[in-house]
Formats: structure tokens, C-alpha cells, sequence
């Protein structure tokens, strides 16, 4: 069945632009940095980005327009083998994996707005804001509600088809995102002792980066992305001949990296200025993005307006996660699409259910990378999307036709970018295996 189309040309680089900034860059970079080494890590991550995650990021889009359909039927067209479907199911599986963690962060947002807002109206009267939410987030009824509300909005907007509605919200809300991050990091900056928490996070100590940052910054560079499950195939999937994915492809990196780095000098100021309780961990942003807020006239209101763009941020993330097992389960059948979107939501959610606990109840269960959360976390962003990142890799290096991948760079014989072409090429069929294959062996042989 034909599959339905992107209604412009922006409206996809709004789409996949939407899928790769979120909690990602917002949530999950900044304490990855502060975790792994400051500015080394920065450095690593930047390096990754532009070297693998890049040329994968295109390959991924390269895939998904000349398929033209969902990533499962996808690799078996493309591969000419019943055999390659064995691939989408790898990008299928891991974006549930990935979605259960996700829609936990999801529902802390949920949750703040609901308790900051409470606070405006003088229902409550919040004096730390760190230690109410972390009280919050520990609850475990609050976090069950809250992620079960996410995933429900998110299925909500699956259910009507994505095109409707996020290409005018994004118009919005990204112009809106950037410029409340310019006030945040400009009152963060301006903190006593800020240039401390900046010197952190831009000074790279070469000397102490460790396998296992690299690891993480590699797992980092693809989670910040969408790279390795499969989304960016589904969406480009759903393209015309008329894009040029190249590119759409750097358009999205530079936005990324941006909306990173930025979430970085808003994060890293404060933490060296304000002595925030619990400023480490997955609930790093949470509680110390408030404290800045609170140093700002009429903070409160800054800070909801902050939540829902962070809201929206995640929620066009979610919903191209989600949107992967839908298409390969509907396979261009919209008339399927909501009761299949509602099923995966609820079976997505009962597989985050330990992980919306782990902050609380489930907080002594640490084990390997740490807490429930923490091995979901590394299981998909540490192995799963390397993985899936290296299947991307591979197929269009050695498996795809390569004039149909030409064709989708608008590179034909004699032009003057095949030598582009070609280093692309190169790249995927060694570079970015070898590099990978390089960081997994450092870091999974054992007593290495
Ligand atoms: N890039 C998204 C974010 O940073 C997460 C994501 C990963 C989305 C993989 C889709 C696929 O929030």
C-alpha cells in the first residue's frame, strides 16, 4: 500500500529535526558530560558526531527514501533477500527499549509542569525546587502517572497521522526553545563563579578521557541523533524525490550540536554557582534549570513556559519513536494506525514500568550500569543503537545498489562531488565499522 507523504519540504526537516532535538541534547548531554569528563567529553562527542554520525544520518535518510516504505520490507527490498528483514526488526525492537525509558523522562516534565504550575496559582508553595521535584519523581504513583500520560499524548498525536499539527507547532516552539535557552544561559553566565562551570565544560583534559567516555560519547552521539533505530529511515520513507537529503542531513547535525553545546553553557554555569542538591544523574536538568529560573524576575513564569517547549521537544522525539513500529506494522494501512499506535503505547509503557520506578521504590536495585534506568539506558544507547548504527553502515556501503544510492544524493557519473560520494561510501564500509567495532572491543573484553 502507498505510503502517505510529508506536506513540504520543510515539514520534514521540521519532523526530523524534532526527532533528533529532545531529551537528548536537552536532558541526557549534560549529565553524560558531567558524568564523563567535561570538556573531554564535549570533544569526543563532537568528533563523532561529525564523523559518524553524520555520513550515518544520510545513510539512514538514503535508505528510507529509496525503499520507500517501512524499515522491516525496507531492507528486504532494498537487499533483495526475505533475510534483511531480520534488521528492521533489530531498529523495531530497540526504539521500545528506547521509548520505555524515554516516556519516563517524558512524565517528569509532565509532572514539573503540573507542580511549577501549582506553585504559580499559590496551590503550593515550593521553597526548594530541587528537593519538591525530587520528591515528586520518587513517588511512585506521580512517576506511573506521569509516564503513562506521556505515552498516551504521545499515541494521541501518532494516532492522527504525524504531519498534522508538528510542522505549525515547530514553527513555534523551536524558535521559542532557542530563545528562552539565550535568557537561561545568559542569567547562568552571569552567576558568580560561572566562568568556573564553563571552564569545565569547554577545557578539554585530554589525559582523562576513558574508554568508557568514549563509549558513552559514541552512544551520545547516536541517541542525539535518532541514529540506529530506524527513525530517521521511517521518516525519510515518507519523502519525494525533491529533498536533498545531504543537505537536510547537515541542516540537522548543525542544529543538534547547537541546541547541545547550548544546553551545556545553561547547565554547567549554575552547577559551579549554585549549590544545588542532587546535581548529578538524570535528574541533573530538573533541578537545577529551576534554580536559574528562580535567580530571574518572574522566573515561575519563564520556567512553564520553559517546560512546555522541553515538552514539545520530547514529544516530537517520542513520536517518531513510536512511529517506526507503527509503520512496520501498518505498512502504508492508515486505516490501522490508531488502534496500532494505542497497543504499542500500552505494551511500551508495561516495559518502562521498572524504569519510572527506579528513582523511588526501585532505588536499591543497582546493578552493572547502575539503576533500572541506568541499564535500560546503556542496553539501548551503549549496544543497541552502535548496532543499529553499524547495520546502517554496512547495508548501504556494501549491500545497496550504489547507483540507487547516487541517485539519492543527486550524484550522477562525472559530477564533480563523487569523489564526496566516494569517501562517503568509504566511510561507511570501513571507517565506521572499524571505529565501532573498535569501541565495543575496548570496552567489552573482559578485565579490559
Ligand atoms: N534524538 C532523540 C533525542 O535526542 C532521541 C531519539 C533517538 C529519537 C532515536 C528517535 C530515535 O531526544
Amino acid at each position: 500500500m502507498e505510503q502517505s507523504k510529508w506536506g513540504s519540504k520543510l515539514g520534514f526537516i521540521l519532523a526530523a529535526a524534532g526527532s533528533a532535538i529532545g531529551l537528548g541534547a536537552l536532558w541526557r548531554f549534560p549529565y553524560m558530560t558531567a558524568e564523563h569528563g567535561g570538556g573531554a567529553f564535549l570533544l569526543v562527542f563532537l568528533i563523532f558526531t561529525l564523523v559518524v554520525g553524520l555520513p550515518l544520518l544520510l545513510s539512514e535518510f538514503v535508505i528510507g527514501r529509496a525503499s520507500g516504505r517501512n524499515p522491516i520490507d525496507g531492507f528486504e527490498y532494498l537487499g533483495g533477500k526475505k533475510g534483511y528483514r531480520v534488521l528492521g526488526w533489530v531498529g523495531n525492537i530497540a526504539t521500545m527499549f528506547l521509548l520505555s525509558f524515554y516516556s519516563v523522562i517524558g512524565g517528569w516534565i509532565l509532572i514539573y509542569l503540573v507542580v511549577a504550575g501549582a506553585d504559580l496559582l499559590n496551590i503550593m508553595n515550593i521553597s526548594s525546587y530541587g528537593a519538591t521535584f525530587n520528591e515528586v519523581i520518587t513517588n511512585p504513583l506521580y512517576a506511573l502517572l506521569g509516564q503513562a500520560s506521556f505515552m498516551l499524548l504521545t499515541a494521541v498525536i501518532v494516532g492522527q497521522g504525524i504531519q498534522q499539527g508538528i510542522e505549525r507547532a515547530s514553527k513555534i516552539m523551536m524558535p521559542l526553545l532557542f530563545i528562552l535557552f539565550v535568557i537561561i544561559i545568559i542569567r547562568s553566565l552571569t552567576l558568580p563563579n560561572a566562568m568556573e562551570g564553563v571552564s569545565f565544560f569547554l577545557t578539554p583534559d585530554i589525559g582523562g578521557i576513558t574508554t568508557e567516555a568514549i563509549l558513552f560519547a559514541l552512544g551520545q552521539s547516536f541517541f542525539a541523533l535518532s541514529i540506529g533505530v530506524t527513525a530517521m529511515m521511517t521518516y525519510a520513507s515518507y519523502l519525494d524525490e525533491k529533498q536533498n537529503l545531504t543537505k537536510s542531513a547537515l541542516y540537522i547535525v548543525l542544529m543538534n550540536v547547537t541546541i547541545s553545546i547550548m544546553a551545556g553553557l545553561a547547565i554547567f554555569p549554575a552547577i559551579a554557582s549554585l549549590n544545588v542538591e542532587n546535581a548529578e544523574g538524570p535528574g541533573l536538568v530538573f533541578v537545577v534549570i529551576p534554580e536559574v529560573f528562580n535567580a530571574i524576575p518572574f522566573g515561575m513564569l519563564f520556567y512553564i513556559l520553559f517546560l512546555l517547549v522541553f515538552l514539545f521537544a520530547t514529544v516530537t522525539s517520542s513520536i517518531s519513536m513510536i512511529e517506526i513500529n507503527v509503520a512496520n506494522t501498518i505498512k502504508g494501512d492508515e486505516s490501522k494506525r490508531k488502534k496500532v499506535t494505542y497497543i504499542f503505547a500500552a505494551i511500551i509503557f508495561l516495559i518502562g514500568v521498572p524504569s519510572a520506578l527506579s528513582e523511588g521504590v526501585l532505588n536499591d536495585v543497582v546493578f552493572f550500569a547502575g539503576t533500572i534506568f541506568d541499564n535500560v539506558d546503556f542496553l539501548v544507547s551503549n549496544i543497541l543503537l552502535p548496532v543499529g548504527a553499524l547495520i546502517a553502515s554496512v547495508f548501504t556501503g556494501y549491500i545497496m545498489d550504489k547507483r540507487m544510492a547516487m541517485a539519492q544524493v543527486n550524484v550522477s557519473d562525472g559530477s564533480k562531488y563523487m569523489w564526496l560520494f566516494k569517501t562517503w561510501i568509504f566511510m561507511l564500509k570501513f571507517l565506521l565499522p572499524l571505529i565501532i567495532i573498535i569501541v565495543f572491543i575496548v570496552n567489552f573484553t573482559p578485565g579490559g
